[in-house]
């Protein structure tokens, strides 16, 4: 079996980073994505975005993987032994899914423990705080290496050649809200793959989707992941 998997942000919620729509503390409920993530708004204050940022990679510094990521890096290891192969495209910027043992993480919307120069555009690894004297070896202005709105996409071209090699599409723990990923779905089914959705609740399109199953990610992704391993 060739897998795809979609992942985004419900399945690092039960690690204590925050989701960015829905019920309760939203991340983009209690903030303005304008302000914080567009390359405008970083333009305009980049102290501001460089406090955002920080402060959400404090808080990954001292998060923890939990039982869906551990579930997704297992079955990983176990479709491989079974000659199959498994994709895991992430729109998450943490790097709890390698923290769990899964080894071919896709980061379609860049990861927030490195840094880009604003200039080369050259990537390096990033722990620290980053803040406006921050610099490449080039002199060029660091910046998070993440994705914002109105930029585009990293790796689609792979994304695009796993998901024609695919024979199952998997959504878990994203609302559907935010594209290119949210049409993935449609890519699948128009390539006859069957879609399965995980996530707490419906995401936005749902109804694309062949099978549902509604829980929180720590639950109902292991089961999931176990059926599969026994097929
Ligand atoms: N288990 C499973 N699903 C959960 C859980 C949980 N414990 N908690 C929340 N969810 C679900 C919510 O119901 C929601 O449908 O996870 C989904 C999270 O949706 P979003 O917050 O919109 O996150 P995501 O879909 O990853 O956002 C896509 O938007 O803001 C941009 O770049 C950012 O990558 C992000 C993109």
């Amino acid at each position: 079996m060739n897998l795809f998997i979609l992942t985004g942000a419900g399945v690092s919620a039960e690690s204590g980073l925050g989701v960015f729509r829905g019920p309760g503390a939203a991340l983009w409920k209690r903030y303005d994505p304008m302000q914080l993530a567009t390359p405008e708004a970083f333009a305009r204050d980049p102290a501001l975005v460089h406090a955002f940022y920080n402060a959400r990679r404090r808080n990954l510094l001292a998060a923890s993987p939990n039982a869906a990521h551990a579930a997704l890096a297992r079955l990983e290891a176990g479709l491989a032994q079974r000659g199959g192969a498994l994709t895991l495209v992430t729109q998450n910027i943490d790097d709890l899914h390698e923290r769990a043992g899964s080894t071919r993480v896709i980061h379609m919307h860049g990861e927030l423990l490195k840094a880009r120069c604003a200039a080369c555009g050259a990537v390096s690894d990033r722990r620290e705080d980053l803040s406006t004297d921050s610099r490449c070896d080039r002199g060029g202005a660091l910046r998070p290496h993440v994705v914002w709105f109105g930029e585009t996409p990293l790796y689609m071209e792979e994304i695009y050649a796993a998901l024609e090699a695919a024979d199952l599409f998997v959504a878990i723990g994203t609302s559907g809200a935010v594209y290119p990923a949210a049409g993935f779905v449609r890519e699948a089914r128009a390539r006859g793959l069957r879609c399965c959705e995980l996530n707490l609740e419906p995401s936005e399109n749902a109804a694309e989707f062949d099978e549902r199953r509604y829980g929180r990610a720590s639950e109902i992704t292991p089961s999931w992941a176990q059926e599969i391993l026994a097929r």
